[in-house]
């Protein structure tokens, strides 16, 4: 099983849908004696970053999280300072800034990781800002000899950006005596500890197996400077996420289709496996097929955008959730 490696388009460049993208360049450089002045107001920083269209967008984009988007303000404040500081020549040593983000599944923890390293990267704190998302199997080798030279790969392709690890416990395997888990673990400290001024570490996954496994991994644990908690989205929360998404797809819900979603959220939260707003994507995606075929089955009828656009009632209710 391999998890997706992927990279935030454009992340190297301003975000081009940013309305301060447009801005001009603050100072352009015109010559070697033109080299500005460094930084030394919190304005002057945030202008030189472009720093703060990317959190303006992690607040309008993203519903609720308001304890995350505190806590990432608070970190991009914290790093804005180290940075007029740094220009006075007050501190030398690189800020941690490993993270951990635990919470249920769907909570927006890689949507977050993302935005992470879009701003890391924007204050300089990371070169190239992308994002490699692996697992275990990515990181250990099944036999003898192969865990290092995979976990080093990784590593490779991380540096200069984030490497975020999906629940990142099951790296750690008490019950095998001899588990490759620990030598990935052991390399992985050795590289957040020596480069960690150019590779940002982030482990996630639920919130209980993380404390277990920080608890048995203190070396990891006191390499970690953030650890920031996801927390279950409430039903409002998940409608307005659902609306969100569904602008997004250019579709929409009539009212009747609406309420019965709402119905259907109620319902489905109190089952097994429910994870949270990738549980509302799966949902609208089902709708979507389900509108598919009602207007398939329609040979003559003229497909208006209204028609096209809409989700009804039926699209929802002939879930399985409704049956029974
Ligand atoms: N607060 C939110 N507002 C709008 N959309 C969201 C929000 N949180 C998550 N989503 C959307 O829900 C989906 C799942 O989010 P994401 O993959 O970031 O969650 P996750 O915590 O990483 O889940 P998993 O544990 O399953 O990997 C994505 O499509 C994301 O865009
Ligand atoms: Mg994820």
């Amino acid at each position: 099983m391999n998890a997706p490696l992927y990279a935030i388009p454009g992340a190297t460049k301003a975000v081009a849908t940013s309305p301060a993208a447009d801005a001009p360049p603050a100072a352009p450089p015109t010559g070697p004696a033109a080299a500005p002045a460094p930084a030394c107001t919190v304005a002057e920083v945030l202008r030189d970053s472009q720093v703060e269209p990317v959190l303006a967008e992690l607040d309008r984009e993203l519903i609720g999280l308001a304890p995350v988007k505190q806590r990432i303000r608070d970190i991009a404040a914290l790093l804005v300072i180290d940075k007029l500081r740094l220009n006075l020549g007050l501190q030398a040593q690189a800020p941690s800034l490993h993270m951990s983000f635990t919470g249920n599944p769907g909570t927006g923890k890689t949507t977050v990781a993302l935005r992470m390293a879009e701003i890391l990267q924007r204050l300089g704190y990371v070169r190239k800002g992308h994002l490699v998302a692996v697992t275990r199997d990515d990181l250990v080798g099944q036999y003898i000899g192969h865990t290092a030279p995979k976990t080093k790969e990784v590593l490779k392709k991380a540096m200069g950006g984030v490497l975020f690890i999906d629940e990142a416990y099951y790296l750690y395997r008490p019950e095998n005596e001899r588990d490759y888990g620990q030598e990935a673990i052991e390399i992985l400290l050795q590289v957040m500890e020596n480069q960690r001024d150019d590779l940002v570490v982030i482990l996630a996954g639920y919130k209980d197996r993380m404390d277990t496994f920080f608890k048995s991994n203190p070396g990891l644990s006191s390499r970690i400077a953030h650890h920031l908690d996801f927390p279950d989205y409430a039903q409002g929360e998940l409608m307005a996420i659902a609306q969100r998404m569904l602008a997004g797809m250019a579709y929409r819900f009539t009212p009747d289709a609406r309420q019965a979603f709402d119905e259907y959220l109620v319902r489905r939260r109190a089952q097994p496996h429910f994870a949270n707003a990738r549980s509302v994507r799966n949902a609208l995606d089902r709708a979507r097929l389900r509108q598919a075929s009602r207007l398939f089955a329609d040979r003559e009828r003229v497909l208006d955008e209204a028609a096209l656009t809409t989700l009804d009632e039926s699209d929802i209710r002939a879930s399985r959730i409704f049956q029974g």
